[in-house]
């Protein structure tokens, strides 16, 4: 079965074509990331008008690509949410009128069920059941994993999320957007001078908090103004070994407490390299595997969320699948998921 991804939450279109039997076909992804660059931050209504501008095109590309046709299409997969309205309803109207059209099925995708199984289109994946991290710019959350939606939560932020953690702290250092992987950059050339605390580390349980750690590097920078370049490195060093540290030893701590020993990790700052070099080198010290999607799938595709819809297609029964009348869900709890 052909499944058409669309993925529309936020700031990237993405549109991919995932073949049941052969795998990913083609995907294509139009960043948005210059044109909210001088925004300093996502513009939801320059968003939603953006994706509607590239929603065809990627589309007609994609196809091309896998030389398929639109009547090749047997279901289409696309986000439902969370994200941002408008950007959502881009996607999830275009992805319905089109299977109107075709008089073929939709499959509505959660945005994060799409990040976490990404790391499942890589070679050699990962069997269930295992500990998923999922560090994105509006998520951090460890979650035993059993199955296609059979997900229970063991950890979350009481308040930033990783990736927000960096977008803000790279602010603070008066880096652009995003923050994340130009923060990352920063930090090559930085050393251990500051220490930065550790939030969290000890708390006995799979919980994380970073919003203490930007105010720590707010006292950091005011306390050693005018910034020069050296300490800008210097601070974004420490910061990011705080955060992939603190991440690292809860991974850990997942593992050890469900007794599993397989790890996967995926969203926007499972790209870092420094958190990667940590997971690898903690993992293999305990015999356990980790697994992470290709870099250009850490953060949002269309190609995740084709694989997610044709995981649960496989698993419908026919009557399971839904009739063209649609909704959105900007705000979506992924332990509300069921199994196909
Ligand atoms: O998964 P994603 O594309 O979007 C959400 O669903 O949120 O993640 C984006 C987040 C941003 O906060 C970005 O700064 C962060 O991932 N990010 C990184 C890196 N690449 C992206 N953070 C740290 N290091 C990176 N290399
Ligand atoms: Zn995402």
């Amino acid at each position: 079965m052909l499944v058409l991804g669309v993925e529309s939450s936020c700031d990237e279109t993405g549109i991919a074509l995932y073949d049941t039997e052969r795998g990913l076909l083609s995907h294509a992804l139009h960043s948005q990331v210059d044109m909210h660059a001088e925004y300093g931050g996502v513009v939801p209504e320059l968003a939603s008008r953006d994706h509607i501008r590239r929603v065809l095109p990627l589309t007609e590309r994609t196809l091309k690509e896998a030389n398929k046709t639109l009547q090749d299409i047997d279901a289409i997969a696309y986000t439902q949410g969370p994200g941002l309205s408008g950007a959502l309803l881009v996607g999830t109207s275009f992805a319905e009128s089109l299977a109107f059209s075709l008089q073929i099925p939709t499959i509505s995708v959660h945005h994060l069920e799409g990040h976490l199984l990404a790391p499942l289109l890589e070679d050699n994946p990962p069997a269930f059941p295992f500990v998923a991290l999922l560090v994105s710019g509006g998520h951090s959350q460890l979650m035993r994993v059993d199955g296609i939606g059979e997900y229970q939560l063991l950890g979350d932020t009481l308040d930033d999320a990783a990736g927000e953690a960096f977008d803000k702290t790279a602010k603070l250092l008066g880096l652009g957007y995003p923050g994340g992987p130009a923060l990352a950059r920063l930090a090559e050339n930085g050393h251990p001078r500051f220490k930065l605390p550790r939030p969290l580390l000890n708390s006995g349980d799979l919980n994380f908090s970073f919003s203490g750690l930007k105010t720590a590097v707010l006292t950091l920078t005011n306390k050693h103004q005018p910034l020069d370049e050296a300490t800008k490195a210097d601070i974004a060093w420490e910061f990011q070994e705080a955060v992939t540290e603190l991440l690292t030893i809860k991974c850990m701590s997942a593992l050890r407490e469900t007794g599993l020993d397989r790890l996967v990790v995926s969203g926007g700052v499972g790209a870092n390299s420094k958190l990667r070099e940590k997971l690898n080198a903690a993992t293999s010290r305990k015999l356990c595997q980790v697994s992470y999607p290709r870099l250009e799938f850490c953060t949002d595709n269309g190609a995740m969320i084709a694989f997610a819809g044709a995981m649960r297609l496989k698993a419908m029964q026919t009557n399971d699948l839904q009739n063209h009348h649609f909704s959105v869900k900007p705000r979506w709890n992924l332990a509300e998921l069921q199994k196909p």
